[in-house]
């Protein structure tokens, strides 16, 4: 039982036979906490159930957490490669009590797991608690007997637990072994204490207060528990080796890097390969819990753990891109306890690739400048702040990979230089954009962006988190409070609401907070990557600084994410059927309808849209996932992903593939892939239905598709449903045999016209043929003259009447008058063969008018 799995699972298996419901993992970015940068210890995802806020259906729950401490209240980054024991991605077991056991019964549960169930002697173990928890002390002495002087009394925070400035916290008690003499160190609270001999591996939380503010402390409304024991340093001591980078987890990664780079885990390569080991696997993890390396946040501090890895790969002689070939063993030694991991396989290898070819352009130059500057340095001295500074801004940099750089030979980094010459930087940009006309109306915006930095967007993962309000803006001025009936453009330091853009319509939703909600109507993307949140304040006073909840009207993403990924299939299809030539020219993802212009310049036929229709319903039955990839757009576009003509790309893109091809060149390739920053379904199946309602002509040769997703496809296809029964039940047959009887009808129809003209004819002339009509015959001037006035005959019908006229007359001219009033009647004239060029009719006509 000492493989890294078997003592997950062991401590799992322990504590659910205690009673303890076995929880997942919650993903490394906190969903419920607006400061935590990271998911730092199990009790993250308990936060609001030790405070009360939240309840769950148990009491006691235990968990294998992945953690990761980077950035934020607990950084390990600086000492990773450099102890046995730290690490910037850890996994966390932990056991919680919500109300249920406190100290007495998570003490004895501790010891007997470690002492019993992992046969940890009594001898080597030793224990801290907090100066002044007499209570604990006793059971430890009580439970676990040990004597006075292996229960070590700590004054300081580090026997008191909080996860950051604020949220759950209480006094704490460690578990210590000591690894023996061998290794250097001392017992906690010596002077040596930060050596590797003595051990913790495991802290005993009693939670019994809320960090409310920095300054107010309440306490919980019932005393709980809260564990994190790392599953690392428990591997390294039941496996008998000194460092968690010794334990048969790592060793694997390790010996994947040192087969990668084609070089032994030698003296010199031992740091480097740890690094590397260490950091690949919390790169692995971020990504797979969707951060993505950027110049801000938490996608900066994965660059920098990125960048920093690389570094140490080239150090050991890496001449290409070295980490994303360690996926796949970390993926076998990780991915059935964590599927995320195999299920991100491709995003995660190709995040990193892209990253890692991206920065070597810098980072062999870079590497240059920085020995060049400080060749004359020795022990002791500084780099300036100016040359840290230019390898950050310009080779991509980050401080700490410079600082790691140089940490063996001892030299520093001026800070205060670095820092003034990044201020010197914002001011030139605050200059540029003050001046720039085009932006003066939304001026705003840009000292926002500058204090709030970039809005970190989560809502890729989730549709609910908690943030923190940087700004309220008020009729276009910022203030630092708003009241009900208020209409705010709210900006927070993260925010599931989707921003609008490329076509698809901004995120709806609540923000609600202590005592007052907003309620969001649209939300919009201003000076480089500000989400700004709009809405009316629906009650109480919102002020800058508040922490919130931020909700965004699920039903409604959910018809955006269907329609968006409609667009795709549509668009992919109308390409196959039509031809390459169809780009799209725009488009709307709007929560009740898509609708998307393209090139192509002449109408499509109903045949031709039913076919798109049916392909891209081809792929919406596959329930194919759909994936997103992050790519530069130069290898996205060799790809074959699609571009949007006129669309600005950053560097780096997301790239959504869905469906695969059934036919031709398709088939067994994905079927659609472009370029998008939108949100999608998970699975092709969540369209549900796509249905083409219509297709015209906007501007010469764009056309302009419009189409339904699921419910709203499935309700116009029930409207038309109804109607054909309507017309059935009317014409009293079954709806199949509607469109055969609707042509039989018009043949009847178009029938029956005829009849009727022949019949009014007939009536117009008398009630007797053509041929006996001779009462009103006269001669005039001895000429034959029949004339008629009729009414109900049309004007194509006068001409032939009075050809028949002809036949009763024998020899003259007939005029057959269409309506009464002479001035604008109709008629139709004809003269018999012999009075052919004798007389003029126009003439005889004239005067019989
Ligand atoms: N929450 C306990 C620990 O992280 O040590």
């Amino acid at each position: 039982m000492s493989g890294v799995n078997e003592i997950r699972s062991a401590f799992l298996d322990y504590f659910r036979k205690e009673g303890h419901e076995v929880v997942a993992s919650s993903p490394l970015v906190p969903r419920n906490d607006p400061t935590l940068m990271f998911t730092n210890a199990g009790m993250v995802q308990f936060k609001n159930v030790f405070t009360g806020l939240e309840k769950r259906p148990y009491s006691r729950a235990t968990t294998a957490q992945k953690s990761v401490r980077a950035g934020g209240k607990h950084n390990d980054l600086d000492n990773v490669g450099y102890t046995a024991r730290h690490l910037t991605f850890f996994e966390m077991l932990g056991n919680f009590s919500f109300g249920d056991y406190f100290k007495e019964r998570a003490i004895e549960l501790a010891w007997n797991l470690i002492t019993r169930e992992f046969g940890l002697k009594k001898d080597k173990l030793l224990v801290t608690v907090y100066h002044t928890d007499d209570e604990a002390a006793s059971y430890w002495k009580k439970i676990a007997g040990l004597s006075d002087d292996r229960i070590i009394r700590i004054a300081t925070s580090d026997n008191f637990w909080a996860m950051g400035d604020t949220g759950p916290c209480g006094p704490c008690s460690e578990i210590f072994i000591d690894r023996g003499e061998h290794i250097w160190g001392g017992p906690p609270g010596s002077p040596e204490e930060d050596g590797d001999r003595f051990l913790e591996f495991w802290n005993l939380v009693f939670m019994q207060y809320e960090q409310v503010t920095k300054e107010e402390r309440v306490d919980l409304p019932r005393p709980s528990i809260d564990t994190g024991m790392g599953l690392e340093r428990m591997a390294s001591i039941l496996q008998g080796v000194e460092s968690v980078f010794e334990t048969d987890l790592f060793r694997h990664l390790i010996d994947a890097a040192s087969s990668a780079l084609g070089r032994g885990p030698d003296a010199d390569a031992v740091a480097s390969l740890r690094v590397i080991a260490d950091h690949s696997r919390s790169s692995c993890f971020l990504v797979a819990d969707g951060v993505l390396p950027s110049n801000e946040g938490r996608g900066y501090v994965l660059r920098r753990i990125m960048r920093r890895a690389m570094r140490h790969a080239q150090l050991l002689g890496a001449r290409d891109p070295l980490m994303w070939r360690l996926v796949p063993a970390l993926v076998r030694e990780m991915g059935q306890a964590y599927p995320e991991l195999v299920r991100g396989e491709q995003m995660i290898t190709e995040t990193l690739k892209l990253e890692e070819t991206r920065f070597r352009k810098t980072l062999v130059r870079g590497l240059g400048l920085l020995s060049e500057a400080t060749e004359k340095l020795a022990s002791g001295d500084m780099l300036d702040g100016e040359t840290a500074f230019k390898l950050y801004d310009t080779y991509g940099f980050p401080l700490d990979l410079t600082q790691d750089a140089l940490r063996q030979r001892n030299i520093s980094v001026n800070l205060a230089g670095f820092t003034e010459a990044m201020e010197r930087q914002k001011e030139e940009a605050r200059k540029s954009w003050a001046g720039s006309g085009d932006v003066a109306t939304e001026t705003v915006w840009f000292p926002v962006r500058e204090n709030a930095g970039a809005t970190e967007f989560l809502g890729y993962e989730t549709e609910q988190a908690e943030g923190l309000i940087q700004a309220l803006v008020r009729d276009g001025k910022t203030v630092d409070s708003a009241g009900k009936g208020d209409a705010v453009a709210v900006v927070v330091n993260q925010t599931p609401f989707y921003g609008e853009s490329g076509g698809q319509m901004g995120d709806t939703g609540v923000i609600s907070g202590d005592g007052f909600s907003i309620e969001i109507s649209d939300t919009q993307k201003k000076a480089d990557g500000l989400f700004v949140h709009l809405g009316k304040v629906a009650n109480g006073t919102v002020k800058t600084g508040a922490t919130v909840e931020l909700k965004v009207d699920h039903a409604r993403r959910t018809r955006l994410r269907a329609n968006h990924s409609a667009t795709h299939l549509i668009h992919e299809a109308l390409r196959e059927l039509l031809g390459t030539h169809v780009a799209q020219k725009g488009s709307l993802v709007a929560p009740e309808r898509l609708r998307f212009d393209i090139s192509h310049n002449k109408p499509i036929s109903p045949d031709e849209l039913e076919e798109v229709e049916r392909m891209a319903n081809e792929i919406v039955v596959q329930n194919s996932p759909v994936t997103t990839r992050l790519m530069s757009v130069d290898d996205a576009i060799a790809e074959g992903a699609m571009a949007l003509f006129g669309e600005k790309y950053g560097d780096e893109v997301r790239v959504v593939s869905m469906g695969t091809g059934l036919h031709g060149a398709k088939a067994n390739r994905p079927y659609s892939v472009e370029l998008c920053g939108g949100t999608h379904v998970r699975a092709t199946g969540d369209i549900g239905l796509v249905r083409i309602v219509s297709d015209s002509a906007v501007a010469a040769g764009v056309r302009r598709i419009e189409a339904l997703t699921g419910e709203a496809a499935r309700k116009h296809l029930d409207e038309q449903d109804k109607r054909l029964k309507a017309a059935a039940a009317a014409l009293k047959i079954s709806p199949a045999d509607v469109p055969a009887r609707v042509e039989a009808l018009l043949d009847e129809r178009k029938k029956l016209e005829k009849e009727l003209i022949e019949a009014r004819k007939k009536l117009a002339l008398g009630d007797r043929s053509p041929a006996g009509v001779p009462a009103e015959n006269e001669t005039i001037a001895g000429v034959g003259f029949l004339g008629k006035a009729v009414s109900g005959v049309s004007p194509k019908d006068l001409k032939p009447l009075a050809d028949a006229g002809k036949k009763s007359l024998g020899s003259g001219i007939v005029v057959v008058f269409g309506a009464r009033a002479a001035n604008n009647a109709r008629r139709g004239v004809a003269g018999t063969a012999d009075q052919a060029g004798r007389v003029n009719p126009q003439h005889l006509v004239g005067g019989a008018a």
